[in-house]
């Protein structure tokens, strides 16, 4: 099966990341699927942002957990991109509305490291069956409880371990999760001995993040990585021949 292109935060090299005009733009080059990161507000709604704070991507200041769906939507999260000024933070509910008739999967990462949000599990589960997104979902989060928790509460679900660092024969740990897939950053991927090998023996997926050099990209198509995901999807995309 040839390698497929996600695309991280979006087509983040491009547009500002974790937002709609980031999601559209990966769509539009003909991406695979997007790698989104999500975080709760105060009044419980899914927002999508990458870190715990607003401070480093919109205009303002604060933990996203101490900031309601509204206050978090008056900010502008352009990222200091002139021509995407006025960006709004998107809720998961809009971004899956948005993808809903494309056929790409979302990759989402749920952010329980800074802060924990209990319960965001069951949030994500109801989201997915009242959006009709099942089948087009796969979990990650560096915090692995957080997917046992979605393991438990949906046998069906799709899970992939999110890690950093290099280790052992993580097919073992996959298979003692019930999880689906591995999702290691790029070059624990290719310098671990046997990785790719002992998972696909296992049927364990090999979904590798911070691809964004042609020779990493490269690297993980000849070895027969099942994704790459990538702020620049383009250039994957060529690289595929597509
Ligand atoms: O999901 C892969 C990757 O996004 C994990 O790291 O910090 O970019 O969320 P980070
Ligand atoms: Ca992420």
């Amino acid at each position: 099966m040839a390698t497929k292109v996600w695309a991280h935060r979006g087509a983040s090299a491009y547009a500002p990341e974790n937002t709609i005009p980031a999601f559209r733009m990966a769509m539009e080059m003909g991406a695979d699927g997007i790698e989104l990161d999500v975080q709760e507000s105060s009044d419980g709604k899914l927002m999508i942002l990458h870190d715990a704070r607003v401070d480093r991507t919109s205009n303002g200041s604060g933990r996203v957990a101490d900031m309601t769906c509204q206050e978090l939507k008056k900010l502008d999260f352009s990222y200091g991109m002139a021509e995407y000024k006025d960006t709004r933070i998107p809720t998961l509910k809009e971004v899956y509305g948005l993808i809903k008739k494309s056929r790409m999967i979302v990759n989402v990462e749920v952010k329980c490291d800074e802060v924990i949000y209990p319960g965001i599990w069951d949030k994500l589960i109801r989201l997915e069956r009242e959006m009709g997104m099942h089948g087009r979902v796969i979990y990650s989060s560096f915090n692995h409880y957080v997917l046992q928790k979605i393991r438990d509460i949906d046998p069906d679900a799709r899970i992939g371990l999110l890690y950093d660092n290099a280790m052992v024969d993580p097919w073992v740990y996959a298979g003692y999760l019930n999880a689906n897939a591995i999702h290691p950053h790029c070059k624990a991927a290719l310098l671990c001995p046997g990785l790719m090998e002992g998972c696909r023996e296992n049927g364990i997926d090999v979904n590798a993040w911070a691809a964004d050099t042609q020779q990493d990209m490269t690297a993980l198509i000849e070895k027969g990585a099942n994704a790459i995901i990538t702020n620049s999807p383009d250039v994957a995309l060529v690289l595929l021949g597509r």
